[in-house]
C-alpha cells in the first residue's frame, strides 16, 4: 500500500500538546508541572489502547531570545541550542514519554508558518497598515487602552511601554469573531474547565482588533521571514501557535485532540488567535483547550529572578521522578492555581507515599516470605471485610476513570487513596500477624484471604498507578511477583491473578530521606 494511503485505513492517534516553552530562561515548576500532566494523560491513553501522538517543544524566536543572544555575544541560534538541550533533560529526567519535540527553528516548522501566511496573504486576509500603538518589549505586543489599570497606569507584566509608530502586516482576525463565539457556544467542551469558557466569551462581547502579525526586521531579525516581505519577520504568537500543526503536517494527525495549557495563555492567544487562524485557512480547530492553573512557591509568585520555581525541580532528584510526579498531580487540581511548599511535598511524600503505599507492599512481603515461603496463597474465606474491600475497589477505579474522562487527575488520586487507605484498615482489621500464630484452620483460611486480597489490590493500583509513578509501579509489579503493566484492558477486575506469585524479599519503594531538605528560596 502506497505510505500515504496507509493513514486512510489507521484510526487517527489520540493527539495531544504541551504549550512550547519560551528559550529564554531556565526549566521550572509550571514547565514540569504541564510536562507531567500530559505525560500522565498520554501513558493513561496509551494503556486504555489508544494510539498516542505527545507532542511537545520549544518557543525560540523573538526579541527576547535576540537580547540575550545579543548580551551574551553569542548568535541566538547557539543560545537556543543550548537552552533546548537544558529543556530536554527535563523531559528526562522526568521520564516524559513525548513522541515529538518540535523547535520552532526547525526547517520543517519554518516551512508551514511560511505556508500559512502565504495562503492567508494570496485570500486577502492578510493586508499592510501604519499604526501608533503603544508597545510593550518585554510582552512584546502592542497594548490598547483596555490593558491600562484602573488608575490609567500599565500593568507591572508589561515592562516599559513607549508609544511606537510602525508599518506592518495585519491578519484580518476580527472578522472571525462570530463564528468564534458561535463556535465556543456550540462546543462546550472546547475550553475545559468550563468557567474558563466564560471569561473567554467575556472577552469576547468586546470587538476584537486585527492581529499584527508581523515585525520589522530593524527592530527584530530573529524571526520566520514573511514570505511576501523579507523585510518583516513573524509575530511569535502567529510562529508558536503553528508548532501544533507543522510538527504533524505531513502525518495526517490533525486536529489535535488536546492542547494542554496554562491560564494565562488561554485568552487571546490559544481561544481567540489559533481557532481563528485556522479557521480563516480552511483547517478544523483543535478539540480541546485543558488550562490548568497556576503554581506558586511557598505562596509566591514563581518567578525568575529568585529561581523558586527552578529549584523545585530538585525535589524530583531527592525524592524521585515518580514521587515529584505524583506530588504535582495529586496537590493542583486541573483548572485552579496551587502552591508548592516543602511542608506539603514532604507530608505528601511520606503519609501517601511512604506510609500509605510503601510500607503496605513490605507488610505483604513480609507476612507472604514468613508464612507462605514467597508465593502469594490464594483466598480461602471470604467474609465481610472482603467483600467491602472489594466492592471499595469497584467504587474507586470507577471514580477514578470518571474523573479521569475529565482529565481531573487530583481527583483521580484522591478517589485512589481512599481505597489504598481501606487497604491499610484492612490489614489492621484481619492483623496478619495474629492469625499468623493462630493453629485453627478459619484462622489460617482468613490469613491466606488477607494476603491474597492485598496482593491482589496493589496489583491493581500498580497497573491503574503506572501512568503516574511509571518506574515506581513497575518496581512495586515486579516485586509482587507479577509483569510490569502495560494495558488496562482486563487487568483492572478483582481477579485471582496474583495466586502463587513469587514476592520478593523486601523492597523499599519511597526510601525515608534522611537530610532536610531546603525551603525552595522565595
Ligand atoms: N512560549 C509560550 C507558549 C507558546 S504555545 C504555542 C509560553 N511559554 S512559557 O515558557 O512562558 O510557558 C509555557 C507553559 O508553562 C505555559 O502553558 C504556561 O502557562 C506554563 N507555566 C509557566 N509558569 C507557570 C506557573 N508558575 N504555573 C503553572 N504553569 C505555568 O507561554
Amino acid at each position: 500500500m502506497p505510505y500515504c494511503l496507509g493513514y486512510l485505513f489507521m484510526p487517527s492517534p489520540f493527539y495531544i500538546t504541551t504549550a512550547i516553552d519560551y528559550a529564554n530562561g531556565s526549566p521550572h515548576l509550571g514547565h514540569a508541572y504541564e510536562k507531567v500532566l500530559s505525560d500522565v494523560i498520554s501513558r493513561h491513553m496509551r494503556m486504555s489502547g489508544r494510539k498516542v501522538h505527545f507532542l511537545t517543544g520549544l518557543d525560540e524566536h523573538g526579541q527576547k531570545v535576540q537580547q540575550t543572544a545579543l548580551k551574551r555575544g553569542v548568535e541566538p541560534q547557539a543560545l537556543v541550542d543550548e537552552i533546548a538541550a537544558v529543556f530536554k533533560g527535563m523531559l528526562g529526567d522526568l521520564n516524559i514519554s513525548h513522541d515529538d519535540y518540535i523547535r520552532t527553528t526547525e526547517p520543517r516548522h519554518k516551512k508551514v508558518v511560511q505556508q500559512f501566511l502565504q495562503k492567508l496573504f494570496d485570500q486577502g486576509l492578510i493586508y499592510k497598515g501604519q499604526k501608533t500603538d503603544w508597545y510593550s518589549t518585554r510582552q512584546e505586543q502592542f497594548l490598547t487602552d483596555k490593558d491600562r489599570d484602573a488608575d490609567g497606569s500599565w500593568p507591572e507584566i508589561y515592562g516599559e511601554v513607549t508609544q511606537t509608530t510602525e508599518e506592518n502586516f495585519y491578519f484580518k482576525l476580527s472578522q472571525f469573531q462570530p463564528w468564534l463565539v458561535e463556535h465556543i457556544k456550540s462546543h462546550p467542551d472546547f475550553i475545559t474547565p468550563r468557567f474558563r469558557q466564560n471569561q473567554v466569551l467575556e472577552f469576547l462581547k468586546e470587538p476584537m482588533n486585527d492581529l499584527c502579525i508581523s515585525r520589522p526586521k530593524s527592530r527584530l531579525t530573529w524571526g520566520i521571514e514573511l514570505p511576501f516581505d523579507t523585510s518583516f519577520v513573524t509575530y511569535v504568537w502567529f510562529d508558536a501557535l503553528t508548532n501544533y500543526y507543522s510538527a504533524v503536517a505531513d502525518k495526517g494527525f490533525w486536529p489535535a485532540d488536546v492542547h494542554v495549557i496554562g491560564k494565562d495563555i488561554l485568552s487571546p492567544p490559544h481561544a481567540v488567535y489559533w481557532p481563528c487562524m485556522l479557521k480563516a485557512l480552511g483547517i478544523e480547530p483543535p478539540r480541546q483547550l485543558l488550562v490548568h492553573g497556576w503554581w506558586t512557591v511557598n505562596n509566591q509568585k514563581a518567578s525568575k529572578s529568585s529561581g523558586n520555581a527552578t529549584n523545585t525541580l530538585s525535589f524530583a532528584d531527592s525524592h524521585g521522578a515518580d514521587a515529584f510526579r505524583y506530588y504535582l498531580c495529586r496537590e493542583m487540581v486541573v483548572g485552579q492555581d496551587a502552591d508548592f511548599s516543602t511542608t506539603t511535598f514532604e507530608n505528601r511524600y511520606k503519609a501517601d507515599l511512604g506510609n500509605n503505599l510503601g510500607n503496605l507492599v513490605n507488610r505483604l512481603l513480609n507476612m507472604v516470605g514468613r508464612n507462605y515461603a514467597g508465593a502469594i496463597p490464594a483466598a480461602a474465606a471470604d467474609e465481610e471485610l472482603e467483600k467491602n474491600l472489594r466492592q471499595l475497589w469497584s467504587d474507586s477505579i470507577k471514580k477514578y476513570n470518571e474523573a479521569f474522562a475529565d482529565y481531573q487527575v487530583s481527583h483521580a488520586l484522591e478517589a485512589l487513596w481512599v481505597f489504598i487507605s481501606a487497604m491499610n484498615a484492612y490489614i489492621e482489621a484481619r492483623a496478619p500477624w495474629k492469625l499468623a500464630k493462630s493453629t485453627e484452620a478459619d484462622d489460617r483460611a482468613r490469613l491466606d484471604s488477607c494476603l491474597a486480597h492485598v496482593a491482589e489490590g496493589l496489583r491493581l493500583v500498580g497497573t491503574i498507578l503506572t501512568p503516574v509513578m511509571p518506574a515506581t509501579c513497575d518496581k512495586l509489579l515486579t516485586n509482587i511477583g507479577r509483569p510490569v503493566a502495560t494495558h488496562f484492558e482486563g487487568e483492572l477486575t478483582w481477579s485471582a491473578a496474583c495466586t502463587g506469585s513469587k514476592v520478593a524479599e523486601k523492597c523499599i519503594l519511597f526510601p525515608p530521606i534522611e537530610a532536610p531538605t531546603e525551603t525552595p528560596s522565595a
